[in-house]
């Protein structure tokens, strides 16, 4: 009932200002969760140190700097990555009891991948640190219920308001693109919610990064999701497919992150540039929650292509 309460209000409010690309993977995946989605994905190079201090309880794998197909100049051997992405989700489809469909969100998320959560020193998972979802044109109180379902599925969600709230990203006449994501506080009844610190300013340019190739964009988001709070025992596949080609529009871009206040200490009013980028319109395939085991065994080598 709950879901179909979040449905019938999302349906009738949110305004898209352009056409956007398809959910393709809904017809053949009905009892999963689908969408497409119109990222910004950053790749964001910190010292070790900060990026073990993320991650509270597993160990940091090395990264895989002498593969070539992910890394073509390798990598700092002090250094590790951090995922970062935002963008719109379009046309989600969930099926939990009852089918939800909900037209679009805004979703962002920052991310520890590498993390050995098998400590068995080679399978690789990624440790979520904040998932923020938004709803469109301002409609953020939309956005409390299914980041609580969220939270409930054992990944950080949080809610959040987006620059744009309409489109993916900020597209400038210089070919300069933005999207600002800031974390929302607690529903007030008289002001609505509050609005509680920037999570990250994004902002791209189309110089193409050199340090790293689409794959290790593709490679990097598919390590399965470590599942936190009452499901930690578990992980999460949740899979983003850049194999459509007639939307994906993939791009190599380069840019800057700047952290605000309303991330994890460690990177408080931390500010990288030239961070690699990639824009690209991946298929998400999310699976149900399972074993670590098995999300690393079953999945699936295509995420790669
Ligand atoms: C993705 O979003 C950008 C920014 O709004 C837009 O220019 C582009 O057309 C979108 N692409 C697709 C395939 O939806
Ligand atoms: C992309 O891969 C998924 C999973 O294998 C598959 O279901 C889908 O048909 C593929 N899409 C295209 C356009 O090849």
């Amino acid at each position: 009932m709950l879901y179909t309460a979040i449905y019938t209000v999302l349906w009738g409010l949110v305004g898209l200002t352009a056409a956007q690309a398809p959910n393709t993977l809904a017809n053949d995946n009905p009892n999963l969760r689908t969408a497409s989605y119109n990222a910004t994905f950053f790749i964001v190079s910190v010292p070790k140190s900060t990026a073990q201090a993320l991650v509270p309880t597993y160990s940091l794998l090395p990264v895989p700097s002498d593969d070539d197909s992910i890394f073509p100049n390798g990598f700092p051997a002090d250094q590790h990555p951090l995922l970062v992405a935002s963008g719109l989700q379009n046309d989600i489809r969930i099926t939990a009891g009852v089918p939800l469909q909900i037209q679009a969100l805004l979703g962002a998320q920052y991310s520890v991948p590498y993390v050995d959560r098998l400590g068995n020193g080679k399978d690789a998972f990624q440790y979520q640190l904040n998932n923020y979802i938004g709803g469109l044109d301002g409609q953020n109180t939309m956005s409390l219920v299914p980041a609580l379902v969220g939270t409930v599925a054992g990944t950080p969600a949080v809610p959040a308001t987006y620059d744009p709230n309409d489109k993916a990203y900020n597209v400038y006449p210089t070919d300069e693109y933005s999207v600002l994501v800031k974390q929302i506080g607690v529903f007030n009844a008289l002001s609505g919610p509050s609005v509680q610190g920037e999570a990250f300013d994004l902002y791209s340019s189309n110089t193409p990064t050199t340090t790293y190739t689409p794959k290790a964009f593709k490679a990097m988001n598919n390590q399965p999701l470590i599942l936190q709070g009452l499901v930690s025992t578990m992980c999460l596949r949740n899979n983003y497919y850049f194999n459509d080609t007639r939307f994906m529009e993939p791009v190599l871009r380069s840019g800057s992150v700047t952290f605000g206040s309303a991330v994890k200490s460690e990177l408080k009013g931390q500010v990288y540039e030239d961070q690699g980028a990639f824009a690209a319109v991946a298929q998400i395939l999310g699976h149900n929650p399972e074993s670590c085991e098995d999300a690393i065994a079953k999945n699936d080598p295509a995420v790669l292509e």
